[in-house]
């Protein structure tokens, strides 16, 4: 017979019908004479019962285990009263079942696929097939896929066109490390995997295109974590004839319709607007976590020849900062907890966290404020930092002092952390435009510049004067979408004229015969009338994982690499054979050469 309906979508207005279905045992109960098997599809469960008056049936019945395969064919009818499961779609109904027809037993599985148990992610990765069967795996790779559809949708309504792009790409400096893919035709030279479609989304553009989307997955052989794969997935988009201010809303558009699509929410509407400037003044990040109200406030003035050593020699360094966290009610954190705060705080980099309880501020600070450093700074300095801060009574203010950076990324990063701790966070979607990015930004310890974005974004009109004077303070046409703190999108308005982009390459010190080396083909498309353009590219597998209140994007991509980088299902990467690598003309060195 043929399945009529899924498991999970049988309900009242199935009553009294016969109905064909096809799962996997999920449980299965024996009431001394009836046998209880909760079946699971991909919709969801429904709760079968077998009857031992029903011979065959119930033989059957009794040789099922878990995550047996069956067909299953049987009357729907109402639960007895006060066996109504209200957590189920199915929860009022069960089926009466006539026929039973085991289509595959199963082996015991290695976990039980009720989301009972907290499994290890090791065990989950290397029984990918399984775990993909979990009503929880099942549910976010269906949101995953609702976005994406929506994302189609509503590009395709914009008269967005779906156009591939090549994966066998060659080596350019983007950004992140690229993984090489030796050429067996051309002795020695190697392709890369592109770190997004980023120029060919441009050509594509000086070719006519007018408007072009894909969905697409990205290669970067970067450093892993929770927020980043190697290979992960962009909904990547590019537009002609649109400045910033037109493209933003398109593009914004595009995210609330994929959360009322995927989640039925709403998010708000227009984003808000930061500049990047901004952002890292108050809350010392490019990807602010606006459930949590709390700010920095700047210090660095102040505390220009204060006595206390730690604070002054950050304020005196030409790129050093001095900033302050006020946490209300911070009084009461232990000093156990400070030290927790302190020790998370070293993880990005700061020598320490130094702070000031205020007991009584009515009071002489050395008796109404409590801390180690109080007796390092002048009344006049003690009584601007509770001014600015805004501490009152109860509170306590954490201090940072170094090169900006560290103190943006230590009290960015603790600011959310002790936001969410002690209950400050409201809401709960919070997205952000972040925009007027620097184009450069200069590595501390070498002084070299790098493109903020990438290379080929538009400097803000005029700002390619500064290339040359002042590159710190040159502005891109660059943005970002900020969802909870997550970035979820960046992109850029492009330089669509073969001078403007020859000025950025000299800027980031990439020499003519560079130039033409690597980007010849952008610099010839850019000289026959390239058109004003720009885009965007969204993570996909980033915005899956807010939509489904997942803590790391693993859990929204159907086959994913380990924190190493590697697939525990399949087993890669693996060695080849050396005849695999003389086809393609590699030696390995071994892995003693490597350290030398
Ligand atoms: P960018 O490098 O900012 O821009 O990438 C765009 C978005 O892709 C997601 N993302 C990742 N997700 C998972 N794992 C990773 N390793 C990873 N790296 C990036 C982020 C990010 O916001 N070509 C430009 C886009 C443009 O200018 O149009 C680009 O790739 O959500
Ligand atoms: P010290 O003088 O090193 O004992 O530090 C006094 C206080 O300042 C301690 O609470 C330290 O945690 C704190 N502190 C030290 N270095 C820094 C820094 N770079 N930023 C913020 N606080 C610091």
């Amino acid at each position: 017979m043929k399945r009529t309906d899924y498991c999970g979508r049988i309900d009242r207005r199935h009553l009294d019908r016969t109905v064909t279905l096809a799962g996997w045992v999920h449980r299965r109960r024996d009431h001394g004479g009836v046998i209880f098997i909760d079946l699971r599809d991909r919709e969801g469960l429904v709760q079968v019962v077998c009857d031992p008056d029903r011979a065959a049936t119930f033989a059957a019945a009794e040789k099922l285990r878990n995550e047996f395969c069956l067909r299953v064919t049987g009357l729907v009818r109402a639960r007895p009263e006060g066996t109504v499961n209200a957590a189920l779609v199915s929860g009022e109904i069960e089926v009466l079942a006539h026929e039973i027809e085991i289509l595959n037993a199963s082996a015991t599985p290695p976990f039980p696929l009720d989301d009972s148990e907290n499994l290890s992610e090791t065990v989950r990765l290397e029984h990918r097939v399984l775990d993909l069967r979990r009503p929880a795996m099942q549910r976010n790779l269906m949101i995953r896929y609702k976005a994406a559809m929506s994302a189609r949708r509503y590009l395709d309504e914009l008269g967005f066109v779906d156009i591939e792009t090549p994966f066998l790409y060659k080596s350019t400096p983007e950004g992140a490390r690229e993984f090489l893919v030796p050429s067996r035709l051309h002795h020695g030279q190697f392709y890369a995997l592109p770190q997004s479609p980023q120029l060919f989304k441009q050509m594509l553009m000086v070719a006519g295109f007018d408007r072009y989307y894909q969905i697409v997955k990205c290669f970067r052989d970067e450093d892993l974590r929770s927020d980043r794969q190697p290979e992960f997935t962009q909904i990547d988009i590019e537009t002609s004839f649109l400045d910033e201010e037109e493209i933003r809303p398109i593009m914004e558009g595009l995210v609330r319709r994929m959360f009322a699509d995927a989640l039925g929410e709403e998010l708000p509407h227009p984003f808000p607007t930061m500049t990047f400037a901004d952002a890292m003044r108050d809350y010392g990040s490019d990807k602010p976590d606006l459930r949590v109200g709390l700010k920095l406030t700047e210090l660095t003035d102040l505390m220009k020849g204060v006595d206390f050593k730690v604070f002054r020699a950050a304020a005196e360094l030409p790129n050093g900062r001095v900033a302050a966290l006020c946490v209300p009610g911070g009084g009461t954190l232990t000093r156990k907890e400070i030290d927790d705060y302190t020790a998370f705080v070293a993880i990005y980099g700061a020598r320490g966290l130094a702070y000031i309880k205020v007991n009584d501020a009515s009071k002489p600070n050395d008796q109404g404020l409590q801390s180690p450093i109080v007796k390092f700074l002048p009344e006049a300095v003690l009584r601007a930092i509770l001014e600015r801060t805004g501490a009152k009574d109860g509170d306590l203010v954490f201090f940072g002092a170094d090169r900006a950076k560290v103190v943006n990324d230590a009290l960015g990063a603790l600011r959310a952390k002790v936001g969410h701790d002690r209950g400050f966070a409201k809401g709960r979607w919070k997205p952000l435009w972040v925009v007027d990015f620097p184009m450069f930004q200069q590595d501390d310890a070498t002084g070299d510049w790098a493109a903020s974005h990438h290379p080929f974004t538009a400097p803000k009109d005029g700002h390619e004067d500064r290339f040359s004077t002042d590159p710190g303070n040159a502005i891109a046409k660059a943005y970002d979408v900020v969802l909870n703190g997550w970035e979820i999108g960046g992109g850029s308005v492009r330089i669509h004229r073969p001078e403007v982009q020859a000025k950025v390459f000299e800027a980031l010190a990439i020499s003519p015969e560079d130039q033409r080396r690597k980007f010849g083909f952008l610099l010839d498309a850019l000289a026959y009338g390239a058109p004003p353009h720009g885009g965007i590219a969204f993570g996909l597998d980033r915005i899956a994982t807010l939509m489904c209140g997942a803590e790391s994007i693993r859990e929204v991509i159907a086959f994913p690499k380990t924190q190493r980088g590697q697939d525990l299902l399949v087993d890669a990467p693996t060695p080849v054979t050396e005849q695999q690598l003389r086809d393609l003309h590699i030696k390995v060195r071994p892995s003693d050469a490597i350290k030398a």
